[in-house]
Formats: C-alpha cells, sequence, structure tokens
C-alpha cells in the first residue's frame, strides 16, 4: 500500500531578530551570518507562544484548509526537542487546544505520542506513520504528523546566531496528492555522541559547534550509503558506471540547523559520490589541486578537527570545488530553492528539513518547473546522534498543493524586534500578558500554574479570536 505526504502546512510566529542588528550587537562581522552562515532573519516566539501553540496552529491551518473534522484524523504524532514536561506528551496538549475549537472530547479516539530524537525525530515520526498506513491500520483515517521547534542558545553563544522557531504539519494518507514515499529504502546510522544536547533543568542545549558540523556530516553520509544498496536491491535504480546516487535524485532536502549547511552538505556528499567515479579526474583537474587527506586518516573527529593543516586544505578544496560547474549545477537544480526559507526564518531544528522541502516546492514551482514525478531525496540529522535518508516521488496531483504556496503570505506582516526586546523574550522577562503582539485566530498560552499552586507546571491554552 502507498504513504505519503498529502498536504503541509507551516505556522511561524511573527517577530524576528535581523541578522545584520544581531551581528552589531555582538561584535561580528554581519557577513559573517549573512554569506558565511546564510541567515539573514530569526524567527522569535512571542512570551505567549510555546512549542505546543506552534503545533496545534500548524494542526488548525491543515485541518481548516482541507475541510477536516477530528474523525478524519485517526493518529497525531508531535515530534519536538523542545519538550515541556517530562511525562506529558506534547501531542496530548494540542489534541486540548483543538478541542477548544471542535469540542470537548472530538479528538478522543486519535492516538499519538510525542517522538524525540533531537532534530531527526520528525523523520522516524513520518516513516513509523507511513507504516501504520502501509499495514492498513488507518481504516482511511489521515496521520498527522507535526514537528515544532524553538532553537534557543545561550546569549553570547556561538550558537546564538543560528536560532529560530516554528512548526510544520503533515497530513499523511494512502493516496498522497503531493509526494509518495519510496518503500523499502529508508536508512538509519546511529552512534551514541554528544554533539549537541540539552540536559534535564537546562533550557538552552551544550554545544560543539564544529564537531556537530563535520558528525552531521559523517551520519548523512553513512545513512547515504546504506540507502544507496537498498535502492539498488531493491530495483528502485540501477547505477551505471560513471553514475552515482544523486544523480538519480531530482532535489536533496538536507536538515538546515542554517541555510549554508545545505551547501556544505551538498559538497561533502557529492565529494564521496563521485570520487570513484570517472569523472572525478577532470573535476580535480578544474579544483586544481588534489584532495587532501588528514594524518590520521582512521582518527577521531576531534582528531580531524585538531589537524589544523589538514583543515586548512580541505576548507580550500571544498571552496574550489564549490566553484566547479559540475557542483553549481546540482547545487541549483537540485539544493538552491530549498535554502531560501531557512534563510528567512532561522533554525527549526525538527521543522527545518521539512521548511526546506516547503521551500523547494514554493521556489521551484514559482519558476514554471513540472514538478511531477520528480524523485526527492531527503537527508535528516540529529545530534546525539542519527541521520535517515529516504525519499519519494511528487504525484500528479501536486499542483493542487504547490500552487497556492507564498510562505510571506502566509507567515504575515513580521514585527522587527529591538535587540533589548529581543534579550528581554530569550531571558524569559515577559509573561504571557505581556506579549508583544495581539494575536488573532491563532491559540496562544495564557499562563502556567506556578511553583505555589498543586498543579504546578498545568498550562493553559486559548484560542484569540
Ligand atoms: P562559528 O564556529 O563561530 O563559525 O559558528 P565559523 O567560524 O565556522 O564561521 C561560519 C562560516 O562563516 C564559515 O564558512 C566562515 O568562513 C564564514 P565555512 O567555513 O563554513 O564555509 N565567515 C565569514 N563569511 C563572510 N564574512 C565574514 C565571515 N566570518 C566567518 N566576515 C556554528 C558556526 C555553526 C558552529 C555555530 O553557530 C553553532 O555552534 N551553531 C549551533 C550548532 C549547529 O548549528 N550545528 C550544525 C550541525 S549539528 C545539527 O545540525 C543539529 C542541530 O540542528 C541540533 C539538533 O539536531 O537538534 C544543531
Amino acid at each position: 500500500m502507498a504513504a505519503g505526504i498529502d498536504d503541509i502546512s507551516v505556522y511561524i510566529p511573527k517577530l524576528y531578530v535581523d541578522a545584520s542588528d544581531f551581528a552589531e550587537a555582538r561584535g561580528l562581522d554581519p557577513q559573517k551570518l549573512v554569506r558565511g552562515l546564510g541567515i539573514s532573519k530569526m524567527a522569535i516566539v512571542d512570551s505567549n507562544q510555546d512549542p505546543a501553540c506552534l503545533a496545534a496552529n500548524a494542526c488548525l491551518q491543515i485541518m481548516q484548509k482541507n475541510k477536516l473534522s477530528p474523525e478524519d484524523i485517526g493518529r497525531l504524532y508531535v515530534a519536538t526537542e523542545s519538550s515541556l514536561d517530562e511525562s506529558k506528551a506534547m501531542n496530548s496538549y494540542v489534541i486540548g487546544m483543538l478541542e477548544q475549537v471542535y469540542g470537548s472530547g472530538s479528538f478522543q479516539h486519535c492516538g499519538g505520542i510525542e517522538c524525540k530524537f533531537a532534530c531527526v525525530s520528525g523523520s522516524y515520526a513520518l516513516y513509523d506513520n507511513s507504516n501504520w498506513i502501509r499495514a492498513g491500520e488507518s481504516e482511511d483515517k489521515h496521520a498527522l504528523v507535526v514537528v515544532s521547534d524553538i532553537a534557543k542558545y545561550d546569549l553570547g553563544s556561538s550558537g546564538e546566531m543560528t536560532q529560530g522557531g516554528g512548526a510544520i504539519a503533515m497530513l499523511l494518507n494512502d493516496k498522497p496528492r503531493l509526494l509518495e514515499f519510496d518503500p523499502k529504502v529508508t536508512s538509519t546510522s546511529i552512534k551514541n555522541e554528544y554533539d549537541f544536547y540539552r540536559p534535564f533543568g537546562k533550557e538552552t542545549p551544550v554545544v560543539h559547534g564544529q564537531y556537530s558540523n563535520l558528525l552531521y556530516l559523517i551520519q548523512v553520509k553513512n545513512a547515504l550509503v546504506d540507502y544507496t544498496k537498498k535502492a539498488i536491491k531493491t530495483g528502485l535504480i540501477t547505477l551505471a558506471d560513471d553514475e552515482s546516487m544523486l544523480d538519480h535524485m531530482d532535489y536533496i532536502n538536507m536538515h538546515l540547523p542554517y541555510s549554508n549547511m545545505g551547501k556544505k552538505a551538498l559538497a561533502y556528499l557529492v565529494r564521496h559520490e563521485w570520487r570513484s567515479t570517472p569523472r572525478w579526474a577532470k573535476i580535480i583537474e578544474q579544483v586544481g589541486m588534489n584532495e587532501p587527506v588528514p594524518k590520521d586518516p582512521r582518527g577521531t573527529i576531534e582528531s580531524i578537527l585538531a589537524d589544523s593543516e589538514f583543515m586548512t586544505k580541505d576548507h580550500e578544496f571544498t571552496k574550489r570545488f564549490a566553484n566547479t560547474n559540475d557542483y553549481q549545477e546540482v547545487y541549483e537544480n537540485k539544493v538552491a530553492s530549498s535554502l531560501i526559507a531557512s534563510k528567512m526564518i532561522g533554525n527549526l531544528y525538527t521543522a527545518s528539513l521539512y521548511l526546506g522541502f516547503r521551500s523547494c516546492l514554493e521556489f521551484e514551482f514559482q519558476k514554471g518547473i513540472d514538478l511531477d514525478s520528480k524523485r526527492f531525496g531527503f537527508a535528516s540529522y540529529g545530534s546525539g546522534s542519527s541521520a535517515m535518508v529516504f525519499s519519494g516521488v511528487i504525484q500528479p496531483e501536486y499542483e493542487e498543493i504547490v500552487k497556492d504556496m507564498n510562505l510571506e503570505a502566509e507567515i504575515g506582516e513580521r514585527k522587527k524586534l529591538s535587540l533589548e526586546e529581543y534579550e528581554q523574550l530569550h531571558e524569559n522577562k515577559l509573561k504571557p500578558e505581556q506579549s508583544l503582539l495581539n494575536a488573532k485566530k491563532e491559540f496562544v498560552l495564557e499562563y502556567v500554574e506556578g511553583l505555589s499552586s498543586e498543579s504546578r507546571g498545568e498550562r493553559r491554552y486559548s484560542f484569540a479570536d
């Protein structure tokens, strides 16, 4: 049985920090953010928003747009790493909010859990719910998979320039109008790592930034190698002598902690894929230098990062490689459109990969490209760490979904924060009732029961009319 994404909705908070204002305040060259990382704006949540209301707003949008009632939804999963409770799952808050609109008890039949594995958990949730559909368990109902997060780092840390927030809801069923997943090729790589993690009670993560960048690349490459073996074994593709797996993907969407990570990851994957093909000799000629090798090629990530001679040469090689016509062609045709939304919004952790997918659909369609039957590869990464590579094919009815996509209009008018306002929000100095915006037609957080209450930690939400 088929399974895939029928429709996709996005909810982005309307407050943002401008990258240049931010850089100036932190004594950084704005070009480091704008050109170096590919960040122009970071979405910031208001004081009356949390990841559960972002998720509920994305769900309400997709249900209203498709005129769905709660009986049409069989499962509602929320994948997040911005958990609100050690025990109570985020989908329960979301159902509570949706029932304010659809009626008390209207989602009683709807199973689901909160999923956690840093940024990759949304991809595991999609895979598990697709298998629920493939197994014939869905009884003609849809699954809703919501990815929702607030990417927040310590003030003054190097991660602070890669923040963001938002939610994406994906409607899954057995006759998807948008994208059908390729069966039996989903591949994963996993290793116990401490590149980025958030110990209990800490609001912001502990981050080893350069380590996390390299680990992401290695884990995604490992998953892609496994995906390629499965794609050949299942007959999804046959590889000719001078072909690589990426030649069989029309588009490649990657986890985007910041927009330029897509470029970095593409260069790494393409180098890996092309190295063993006959075309590599021509590429090396264009690059004008041999690919550098670390002093200890079997060393650890730490030893490779500490090998400064190798790192400098490798940086130079990557820069030259990224300027070759062959790489530029792959980048422009398969990746560039997926990076546009990330520049405008920032890191959404679990939702970043799917914001990239959404961005690619909108901006490729606007170019007049017919997306029917195009294969999308997805490279998902979550710190801690695991990668997942999978793929799907755009369906003939896709235009129905994509033709009205307009991210700027969907976000609506945004308010630029002063650095003072941003820092107040970051340090949780404003209460929900002191929100900077007047929310309309969306769920907001009213209050959280305080420490002295018997119901401490209970969260109350309302629908702002
Ligand atoms: P950094 O180390 O301060 O930055 O922070 P950098 O020195 O690497 O510079 C970044 C880029 O800007 C470089 O380009 C510089 O050359 C360039 P690249 O070498 O990459 O091509 N640059 C400039 N360009 C133009 N003009 C200038 C200039 N100066 C420098 N003046 C880092 C970067 C990403 C490490 C930091 O922001 C960080 O720690 N972020 C958080 C962690 C993160 O995002 N890691 C990404 C991989 S792990 C992941 O994706 C998982 C995650 O989403 C969490 C999860 O799974 O839940 C984070």
